[in-house]
């Protein structure tokens, strides 16, 4: 298939394009690099032998896209969006510009093309604070504690009344609980600007000594020792699951749902010491307090991917963080 990748520079996009490629389709990748660099596209040919045709385009620019649309593009995966929680609540209307209104200019050209084949980043986020675990796809979605999860609410909801309007259409959302670890090459990766805001990003700059020690936002949660569990799951199984999602659902119409995890939750000390053991590296922490806005719990069901999607993570938190760490070495 010629798959329309919007993001496809950034870090679970550019990781989707090297499985693209290694599953035999072809990936057009479009992303205006505001959070990417333009090496990445070498770096994807390194890794996969293949250089991916490439667009220096803004979602949003529809004259630009429908051009590329128009180029026989079968199917489209969307990451593009902007996704720092904290930069949202200080500029929402940025992130409600590029991440609704770049989806709905998506999917008006995609449309006027005549592709109606769309893979959708969603997010556990949707969920909001968890009544019960796991997360099944069904339950419903919650409410939002910053403008970035409202855009992945919102966008679902535009996603599922295109599909109930346009019945033709095939939508799959896929909603990834929280992808960490990098490619084993060391090739690609996650390379935040600034301060890390996520964990896995800042227990390896401790490690590398960039940063004294990791805070851990909270040591009185209801859990087994107190601080915050979450599904971390490898970015390549995360990758590997768009391409599944593709191969077994484009062409089927409908409105599809998916939650890409593991099904397992990690305190935020047992990844400290996983990492510990599986590099060697030490990460000295404080437990600090709570960080507003996050949930004490959150991991998924991921049985509904692993029937329909015969999708399931294969690699495990040691895994995550040793390749999260050989990323660590060579971007330093
Ligand atoms: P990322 O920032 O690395 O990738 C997003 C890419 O989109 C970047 O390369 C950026 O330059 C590009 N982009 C942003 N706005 C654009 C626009 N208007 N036009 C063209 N390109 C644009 O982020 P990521 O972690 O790879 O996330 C990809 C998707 O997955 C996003 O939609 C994100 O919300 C979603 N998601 C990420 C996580 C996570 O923890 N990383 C979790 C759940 C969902
Ligand atoms: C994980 C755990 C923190 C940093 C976020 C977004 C979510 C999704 C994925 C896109 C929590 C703790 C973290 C630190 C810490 N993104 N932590 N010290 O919050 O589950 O999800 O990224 O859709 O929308 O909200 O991920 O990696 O930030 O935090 O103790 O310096 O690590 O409190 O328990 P989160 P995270």
């Amino acid at each position: 298939m010629r798959v329309l990748v919007t993001g496809g520079a950034g870090y679970i996009g550019s990781h989707t394009v090297v499985s693209l490629i290694e599953a035999g389709h072809e990936p057009v990748v479009v992303d205006n690099l505001s959070n990417a660099l333009r090496s990445v596209l070498a770096r994807i040919a390194e890794v996969a032998g293949v250089t991916p045709e490439f667009h220096q385009v803004d979602v949003r620019d529809r004259e630009a896209m429908a051009g590329i649309a128009s180029s026989g593009i079968d199917a489209c995966i969307h990451f593009a969006a902007l996704k720092a929680v904290d930069e949202s609540i200080r500029k929402p209307l940025e992130y409600y510009d590029n991440n609704v209104r770049g989806t709905i200019d998506l999917l008006a050209v995609l449309s006027a093309a005549g592709v109606r084949n769309l893979v959708f980043s969603s997010s556990a986020t949707v969920y909001g604070d968890p009544t019960e675990l796991p997360l099944r796809e069904e339950m419903p979605t919650g409410r939002a504690t910053n403008p970035y999860g409202w855009t992945k609410i919102m966008m679902e909801q535009v996603l599922t009344d295109l599909q109930a309007a346009e019945p033709e259409w095939s939508i799959t959302m896929l909603r990834y609980f929280n992808p960490v670890g990098a490619h084993p090459s060391g090739l690609l990766g996650e390379d935040p600007r600034g301060i890390p805001n996520n964990l896995m990003p800042y227990v390896t700059r401790v490690a590398a000594g960039i940063l004294p020690r990791l805070r851990v936002f909270g040591g009185d949660y209801p859990t087994r020792d107190g601080t915050g569990v979450r599904d971390f799951v490898h970015v390549q199984d995360v990758a590997e699951g768009h391409v599944a999602a593709l191969e077994r659902l484009s062409g089927e119409p409908g409105l599809h749902v998916y939650n890409l995890g593991t099904g397992r939750g990690h305190t935020v000390l047992e990844v400290v010491k996983t990492f510990e053991e599986a590099t060697g590296k030490p990460v000295p922490y404080e437990i600090v307090g709570r960080r507003p806005g996050d949930v004490a719990e959150s991991w998924a069901d991921v049985s509904k991917a692993e029937r329909e999607l015969g999708w399931r993570a294969t690699r495990d938190l040691a895994t995550m963080c040793v390749d999260a760490w050989r990323w660590q070495e060579n971007v330093r």
